[in-house]
């Protein structure tokens, strides 16, 4: 595996909530592959705000969020990326919010715009692996 590869980077980030103090001042931060960080930070500190910058649920005021080579500045920019990295919510009840298991994995897949039969083949296949059959 090439552990040199970038895959996200940050440059100059920064960010505040709407009329709160700035959270991030001018931040940096690489992601490469193969790397396996763990964010550690008291409650408040940002964790979160920045993992949502990264994907494009935020925008920051200043600096540039690039994956996989390519700036990305647009929601369409963050949808493409999005298909390669994924978010899972700090409360799960963010993104379990469809009354069956069947209905909460063909989400996703839908939403990729993937057709009918590939999403009842991934749902089959992933209501398999994880043993939730029925629920
Ligand atoms: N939607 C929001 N609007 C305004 N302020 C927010 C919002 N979300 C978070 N904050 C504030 O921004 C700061 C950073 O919050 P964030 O949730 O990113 O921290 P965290 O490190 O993930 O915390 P935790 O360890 O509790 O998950 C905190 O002061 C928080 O109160
Ligand atoms: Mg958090």
């Amino acid at each position: 595996m090439d552990t040199n590869k970038i895959i996200i980077i940050l440059e100059g980030i920064s960010f505040a909530y709407r009329g709160s103090s700035l959270i991030f001042d001018r931040f940096d931060f690489e992601f490469k592959q193969g790397d396996r960080i763990g964010l550690i930070g008291p409650n408040g500190s940002g964790k979160t705000t920045l993992f949502h910058i990264m994907i494009g649920l935020l925008k920051p005021m200043w600096g540039s969020v690039t994956a996989f080579g390519k700036t990305r500045i647009k929601e369409i920019d963050f949808r493409e990326m999005r298909k390669d990295i994924g978010l899972l919510f700090q409360d799960a009840d963010d993104q379990l919010f469809c009354p069956t298991a069947t209905e909460d994995i063909a989400f996703g897949p839908l939403n990729l715009g993937k057709s009918h039969d590939e999403v009842r083949e991934i749902v089959e296949h992933t209501l398999e692996i994880l043993e939730l059959k029925g629920f």
